[in-house]
């Protein structure tokens, strides 16, 4: 069992804050200051192809988290197979609860709280981490929240050592979405643009696959990029100078498919090697200028200086690389998450729901009966 001495700092007599779980002294109305409760949140992600759980200790952080990627198993496909997705949580989701919980050394009965993404993302995927969460919530006797899968994103930065303070700008760059928000705390979020079209994400993925390369293609042609001529291919920097916050990638993939079918060869497969990482580096460098550019404006428009960056394509090299240089220039900060947690996991999803849960005690309910969120726009999610 866990210690939990830590409690007797409450301000509150010790037995009771020892005894009561915590959904219980917020709602018969005793009132720490909210950061003294400490808390532990199981955070259950399976909104696409990644099977995530993780514990996250109010007090203590992040206790253990663990992962299991899909990718091997859509690549044959070219992309995620929703049906076979679904699957592959079920067989996953348990045996990822009882590592998360050897890592962090708790019992089940030590869980305060269970967080999962509610939505977006595949319908089947999401309805197995609920059942999941929510089962799980109702044998233990526990609260049940469901999050949203692109908060937990924008609020993974605040997972790693260097945290944002509020208000700051945040750049979501997924495989599903590409969002500038103004972040002024959690669930307070104003959209200041999007994609009018491809996501970021599904613009490396899909000029990635026109190269011949494996799914998902960002990591890929990303590293192919680095071997490229940055003068060989000038591919075009769609909505680059328009007076908005706005994006569209779809013109810049057809820009690809163009270069790749003019290529001499005809042939993706005959292509040579540094000329594919010619294109590779022509592609990275024009949406990595116009992501970088819109940020800089956000900024400059809101008289913000904190930059975060979430989503996948957060983890991409050249995208870190020329933010950092603009940071440095243009003296503002820009946080990311870790590495590990710039693509799905739980971690995510147990911290968005810790934060939720501090804020708002009253979410803490034993309401077991789920529904997934498969389509949900970020801004029809409440403030905390
Ligand atoms: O956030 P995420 O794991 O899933 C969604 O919620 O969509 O993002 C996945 C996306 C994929 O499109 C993948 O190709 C892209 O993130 N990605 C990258 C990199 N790592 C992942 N794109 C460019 N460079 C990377 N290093
Ligand atoms: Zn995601």
């Amino acid at each position: 069992m866990i210690n939990r001495s830590y409690r007797v700092d409450t301000g509150v007599h010790p037995t009771t804050a020892d005894t009561l779980p915590f959904w219980l002294i917020y709602n018969t109305g005793f009132r720490f200051p909210l950061s003294s409760v400490p808390m532990i949140v199981l955070g259950v992600e399976s909104s696409c192809d990644e099977t995530g759980l993780a514990l996250y200790d109010t007090e203590r952080g992040l206790l253990s988290h663990a992962l299991h990627s899909q990718v091997a198993m859509h690549e044959e496909y070219g992309g995620v197979v929703p049906e076979l997705a679904s699957r592959d949580h079920i067989r996953r989701a348990l045996p990822l609860l009882e590592q998360t919980l050897d890592q962090a050394g708790i019992a089940k009965a030590d869980i305060d709280a269970i967080a999962y993404t509610q939505g977006p993302g595949l319908a089947g995927a999401l309805l197995v981490g609920s059942s999941v969460a929510c089962s799980l919530g109702l044998a233990l006797d526990k609260p049940v929240l469901g999050v949203h899968h692109l908060e937990g994103h924008l609020l993974s930065p605040l997972l790693a050592s260097e945290r944002p303070d509020f208000p700051f700008i945040a750049l979501l760059v997924s495989g599903g979405h590409t969002q500038l928000m103004r972040v002024d705390g959690v669930g307070r979020y104003t959209l200041l643009g999007e994609t009018l079209d491809d996501a970021a994400g599904e613009a490396f993925d899909k000029s990635a696959k026109l190269l011949g390369l494996g799914y998902p293609g960002g990591p890929a042609i990303s590293r192919l990029a680095e071997f490229g001529d940055p003068t060989a291919y000038t591919l075009p920097r769609p909505m680059l100078h328009s007076k908005d916050f706005n994006f569209s990638f779809s013109g810049l993939k057809t820009a690809v498919l163009t270069v790749v079918k003019n290529h001499d060869e005809k042939v993706i497969a005959n292509i040579c090697e540094q000329d594919k990482a010619n294109i590779a580096r022509g592609f990275v460098d024009a949406i990595v200028d116009v992501l970088v550019a819109k940020c800089v404006n956000a900024l400059r428009h809101t008289g913000l200086k904190r930059l975060v960056i979430a989503g996948g394509v957060g983890a991409n090299k050249q995208l870190r690389e020329a933010l950092n240089a603009a940071a440095a220039k243009r003296k503002f900060r820009v946080f990311y998450p870790e590495l590990e947690f710039c693509t799905d996991n739980g971690a995510m999803i147990a911290f968005a729901g810790a934060m939720r849960l501090e804020k708002n005690p009253a979410l803490a309910v034993r309401d077991y009966a789920f529904n997934v969120r498969p389509r949900w726009p970020l801004d029809e999610l409440e403030a905390a």
